[in-house]
């Protein structure tokens, strides 16, 4: 018997549909190819550092300010919350999966006086309940994951943000998985702090933390009655050290700013390219790519015969969570379908690790050109794992949806 073809033989990675850290345009990879930058160095701040920041404005669309600081989607969620939440503070957390745990974590860490709003994993999220226990509990802050990676839902930001307002809570919303692949509208849903990483649809690498900041969030840190407890990630230095006057910073616009912590320089250039890369395509354009790339997947898994994880009205269009055919191992999915077909899933996490598969949509991954070869690989592995479905089935019902899209 001739042996076993390895189609991965020639390739030298995986094919990256796991839901982040996501490939990478070319223009931002060869962004990297720089010789040392020096970060206080004016020109790296009037031509990379100061224009990064002001377009994420309108990835973020918000007026307000957008820092970047060297870090991940955590490094921006602990620091929004060690900046405007003091010890004692009531904070209202909403969770509906591993990285509504992790806020819960966060906000532990800062001795928050916490209260967790639990939504059963996979489930909508009873506003009417939320607002009842927001009025009754009158939170300073509201956490929110807009898009919860680990279940692969999509939660209603603007209406959590309309309960925040109405109750006069900060509305804190983790935006790592959804920022430049679901609308994210910042200062319309009233967000104060934004909070994202690097590394999933805004297709830049991994190692920066972003935040955007609201004037009330800046107030929240104003009158706090002791300083933060964290030197390098206090926002409050950013509006003391760099932010000019005119942006309601206390640096005299026109006279030298200092980082509050050193920018990494060749990761603000990559940032630089994946923002105008995203400026370029337009959002509207991004987030319908999303959309549809997300629905030619769904129906594609339907057609194997397989079902969806979350509740229908929520699936999240940049990470898919898909429960994972009766007797079939979710670890050896992944691993066959790296090894012997060069495409790299996620299992699910914690308690659905063996129960679900996820994959990723984001930024380049959102198009045929890599939905296509997923469905693909994902056919091949389960039929080698025992699971009978039609040869191409998958496949075809997601061609047939970007043909009806384009
Ligand atoms: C929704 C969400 N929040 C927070 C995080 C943590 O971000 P990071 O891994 O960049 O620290 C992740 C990472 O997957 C995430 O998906």
């Amino acid at each position: 018997m001739s042996q076993a073809i390895n189609w991965t033989q020639v390739q030298t990675r995986p094919m990256l549909m796991i839901p982040g850290p996501t490939e990478l345009p070319w223009p931002v990879v060869q962004a990297l190819n720089q010789p040392a930058a020096i970060q206080y160095d004016r020109g790296f701040d009037e031509t990379v550092l100061e224009p990064t920041t002001l377009a994420l404005r309108d990835v973020f669309q918000t007026k307000h300010e957008v820092l970047i600081m060297p870090g991940s989607g955590r490094t921006a969620l602990e620091a929004g919350a060690l900046s405007v939440i003091e010890p004692g503070d009531r904070v209202l957390v909403v969770g509906a999966g591993q990285f509504g745990l992790l806020m819960r974590e966060i906000m532990n860490r800062v001795g928050a006086d916490f209260t967790e709003f639990t939504v059963e994993l996979g489930a909508r999220l009873d506003l009417d309940r939320l607002a009842r226990e927001a009025e009754r509990l009158r939170p300073k802050a509201i956490t929110l994951v807009h898009n919860e990676t680990s279940t692969g839902a999509t939660y209603p930001a603007a209406e959590v943000g309309a309960i925040a307002r109405a109750t006069g809570a900060l509305f804190m919303l983790d935006t790592v998985s959804s920022i430049a692949g679901i609308d994210v509208r910042t200062d319309e849903w009233g967000v104060d702090l934004n909070m994202t990483g690097s590394q999933k649809c805004l297709a830049a690498p991994l190692g920066l933390s972003l935040v955007s900041v609201s004037p009330r969030a800046w107030e929240a840190m104003e009158q706090r009655k002791v300083k933060a407890h964290s030197y390098a990630y206090d926002l409050n230095r950013w509006r003391e050290q760099w932010m000019p006057v005119s942006r309601g910073g206390k640096v005299p616009d026109g006279t030298p700013r200092r980082q509050p912590v050193s920018i990494p320089t060749h990761l603000t250039e990559a940032m630089r390219v994946a923002v105008r890369l995203i400026l370029e395509e337009g959002l509207p354009q991004r987030f319908r790519r999303h959309a549809v790339a997300a629905s030619a997947l769904r129906a594609g898994v339907a057609a194997m015969g397989l079902e969806m994880f979350p509740d229908p009205s929520i699936v999240s269009n940049t990470v898919s969570s898909i429960k994972a055919p009766k007797g079939v191992d979710t670890g050896a999915v992944v691993q066959t379908m790296r090894d012997r077909y060069g495409v790299l899933i996620g299992t699910g996490l914690a308690e659905i690790r063996t129960t679900t598969l996820r994959i990723g949509t984001m930024g380049m991954t959102a198009s045929p050109h890599y939905v296509l070869p997923t469905l693909s690989a994902l056919e091949l592995t389960l039929r080698d794992l025992g699971f009978k479905a039609d040869p191409g089935a998958g496949v075809a019902a997601a061609q047939q949806t970007f043909a009806d899209a384009s």
